[in-house]
């Protein structure tokens, strides 16, 4: 059995002993999250599902948006009506890398680069495969595994051979300027972790949510208590 399941990490966004109850996600790791999607990933993935304005959930100001904006090129109609290019604007989506599949399997040597935006909820265990896979490539193809020369070894892959180039190969390949440790490692985990908010934003919300309701059930339980112990106390 060469498939691998994801390794396991703790997130914070699990809560405490990564029970998944409680937990908030970590801002400046989803700004360095962001970033290693931008310089890396971006290159053949889009995260279409994301509006730059939402980027406001990872800490940015209004104008660092406009700026982030300002770099991504949309489609867009001139004044004859012909079709254009216009420069991104916060209420715009992260646009397409590629104009549609087939203009994507001919740059990709016939795979298709998926879309981001909600991967670690199409994957099992997402949060974790994503990382895996990232951290998963190895030169060590085991005996009798055929490999075309165009695919590479990655055994957290569903079919083993992913046309992916391993995307995090060194050390420094991004410069983080909060002091974290600029490893293929950290990379790993921060991006995994930056996809985990682009699929669900809104996490945090629904953790808080449920604490709250459970706390209501519990004060509601002891309330009922005690009024069953006051209106009955003289039925036998
Ligand atoms: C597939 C993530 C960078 C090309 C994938 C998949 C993920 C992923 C999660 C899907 C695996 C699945 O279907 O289960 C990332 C991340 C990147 C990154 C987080 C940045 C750190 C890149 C880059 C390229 C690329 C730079 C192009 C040079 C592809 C291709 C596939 C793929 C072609 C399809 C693989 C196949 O079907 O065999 N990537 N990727 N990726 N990625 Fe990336």
């Amino acid at each position: 059995q060469l498939h691998k399941h994801p390794k396991h990490v703790e997130w914070t966004h699990n809560g405490p002993g990564n029970l998944g109850i409680f937990g908030t996600f970590d801002r400046g790791q989803l700004q360095r999250g962001f970033q290693v999607y931008k310089e890396v990933c971006s290159a053949c993935h889009s995260i279409n599902r994301v509006a730059f304005r939402n980027l406001a959930d990872l800490g940015f100001s209004e104008a660092q948006i406009k700026a982030i904006a300002a770099e991504y090129e949309v489609a867009a109609i001139d004044a004859n009506g012909e079709p254009t290019t216009r420069k991104a604007t916060p209420a715009d989506k992260f646009p397409l890398v590629y104009a549609n599949e087939a203009a994507a399997r001919a740059a990709q040597n016939g795979a298709n680069p998926p879309d981001l935006s909600l991967m670690t909820k199409a994957r099992p265990d997402g949060t974790n495969y994503v990382y895996s896979l990232l951290t998963g490539y190895s030169d060590d193809v085991p005996k009798g595994w055929t490999k075309p020369d165009t695919s590479y070894y990655n055994p957290y892959f569903h079919s083993i051979n992913i046309a992916m180039p391993p995307p995090l190969s060194a050390d420094g390949q991004v410069t983080y300027s909060d002091g974290t440790p600029a490893t293929v490692d950290q990379y790993a985990k921060d991006v995994a972790v930056f996809l985990t908010w682009t699929a669900e934003p809104k996490l945090e919300n629904r953790k808080e949510t449920g604490v709250a309701a459970i706390l209501f059930l519990i004060i509601m339980t002891g309330l009922g208590y005690l009024s069953y112990r006051k209106v009955w106390a003289d039925i036998k």
